[in-house]
């Protein structure tokens, strides 16, 4: 029987960069980019629907106005994360996804299981990020006196977090959500991305969102917010209700639940061939972004649950909740428009990757040829962007954020935890590679990466765990059936 455990060498990844040159999607490893740069772009992939969303979600459901120490414990799984990722994105040269370097480092089936795996932090996170743009669609528009029926704008199906009970919630479908969604996929198809100018201006324009709400906000304040009937003693965090909800249990899970707002930093570490000076900028990049976002969601953090009880952050569009309680209402529009051009900008991103990460994987033989093809005018993975999606557009229309939120935390934790794993095995391995950057101390970062991303998942309900491994379980089917039997590197002898 085969080998599964087939890897790819250094080298063969570096044929295929070569072999890649001359295609549309090959990788520009001019190194141009500086580390300020590298900061610019982990702030555009990572600012989104966590901060805008999920906070009043984790808020209201999990941690109360102890999100804060959420953010930070969020923040810390990243960074041990993130210098893995970097590491592992300056050694191994080609298509930097956690797919690649799982190929490279622990073989070819961890590969599939991460690129199954990534599926659920690209697509489902860009169903995430679609549903939370709905949200504040509504909101804005209801801003222009246009009240649209809530059976079209939210799923039909509500899901409590804590309970893991669903119930129908009278909606029949989410069509903002699915507008997105088909509008930014008609973009990928013709081949529109952003343009660095573009990128520069949705950063600009995410922080001064957040810095306007800051402005604004702060000076309302009420520390009583904080100290509320149920937790007198001054604490940030409410007593226990259960698990999860509230207490340090509740904490934890709502760090893993605001995991989800950092999500997007691993697209600095992609970039690792293009750095200009990457032993330099890449931890400046990773951390810089992380940092900066950590202290901007701490802020966040603390004043959105200093102005509304954290009670009832439970909605959809928890910053326009914040605003109008401190009676600014003219601010809203602008403050929304922003966010909404914020969180397509993170949908694009998104929806960016996951054709490209199916195209990895069909060019090994893992998934079927057509889903590496690309479109003789557009240049695009076309058929795989197409089906992404449409799969996409129609489960948005029909999920709740927190669900599809814990789930995309719950896969890319996973994936996280895979690729700290990999860059030490990579070490023992491949000690001599060159490796233009080299996380510090790495039988310290290694394992607690690796760790740190293992305790959030364990944040996470049993309902989402079980999700995973049946997603997983399907991935390994699949697998089974097709991709063991097709693989490239299987079938030219190596196995
Ligand atoms: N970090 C990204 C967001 O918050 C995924 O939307």
């Amino acid at each position: 029987m085969a080998d599964v455990w087939v890897r790819k060498s250094t080298t063969e990844l570096l044929q295929e960069a070569v072999q890649a040159v001359g295609d549309a999607e090959a990788p520009r490893l001019k190194r141009s980019l500086s580390a300020l740069q590298l900061v610019s772009l982990g702030i555009g992939a990572i600012i989104g629907a966590g901060i805008f969303v999920l906070t009043g979600h984790a808020a209201a459901a999990n941690a109360g106005p102890a999100v804060t120490i959420s953010f930070v414990l969020g923040a810390i799984a990243c960074a041990l994360a993130g210098l893995c990722y970097a590491e592992m994105a300056s050694t191994v040269p080609i298509c930097g996804s956690a797919y690649t370097y799982a190929y490279a480092t622990l073989g070819e089936l961890i590969a599939w299981i991460i690129g199954w795996d990534l599926i659920l932090e690209y697509a489902v996170g860009a169903i995430a990020v679609s549903v939370g743009w709905s949200g504040y669609f509504v909101s804005f528009v209801r801003d222009f006196g246009i009240n649209l029926p809530q059976q079209f704008t939210s799923a039909p199906l509500a899901y409590d977090v804590n309970t893991g009970a669903w119930s129908l919630t009278g909606a029949i479908i989410n069509i903002p959500a699915m507008a997105i969604i088909v509008f930014v996929t008609t973009l990928l198809v013709i081949g529109i991305r952003e343009s660095a100018r573009f990128t520069s201006f949705i950063v600009a324009l995410k922080l001064i969102v957040i810095a306007l709400f800051l402005a604004t906000t702060a000076w309302s304040v009420t520390t009583a917010n904080w100290v509320t009937a149920s937790n007198p003693d001054g604490l940030l965090i409410p007593p226990n209700a259960g698990p999860g909800v509230y207490g340090w249990s509740g904490v934890i899970r709502g760090a893993a639940v605001v995991f989800f707002a950092y999500i997007g930093f691993d697209a600095v570490s992609t970039t690792a061939q293009e750095a200009k000076t990457p032993e330099r900028d890449m931890p400046i990049g990773i951390l810089g972004s992380l940092v900066i976002c950590a202290a901007l969601y701490v802020a966040v953090g603390f004043v959105l649950t200093g102005i509304v009880p954290y009670d009832r952050l439970n909605v959809p569009d928890p910053i326009a909740v914040g605003i109008d309680a401190v009676g600014v209402r003219w601010l809203g529009p602008f403050i929304k428009l922003g966010i909404l051009f914020g969180l397509t900008s993170v949908i694009l991103v998104m929806l960016l990757a996951q054709p490209r990460i199916f195209r990895s994987m069909a060019y090994d033989g893992l998934l079927p040829a057509v889903a590496a093809k690309i479109h003789p005018r557009f240049q695009t993975p076309y058929v795989s962007t197409i089906v992404s999606g449409v799969v996409a557009a129609i489960l948005a229309g029909l999920l709740p954020i927190g669900l599809v939120g814990e789930l995309v935390s719950i896969g890319t934790l996973f994936a996280f935890a895979v690729v700290s794993i990999g860059t030490l095995v990579l070490r023992l391995r491949d000690p001599d590679l060159p490796r233009p950057f080299r996380a510090p101390a790495i039988w310290l970062v290694a394992p607690a990466g690796a760790a740190a991303s293992l305790f959030l998942m364990f944040g996470l309900p049993l309902d989402t765990w079980i999700r995973l491994v049946v997603w997983l379980v399907v991935g390994l089917v699949i697998y089974a059936v097709y991709g063991r039997r097709h693989s490239r590197l299987r079938s030219s002898g190596e196995g």
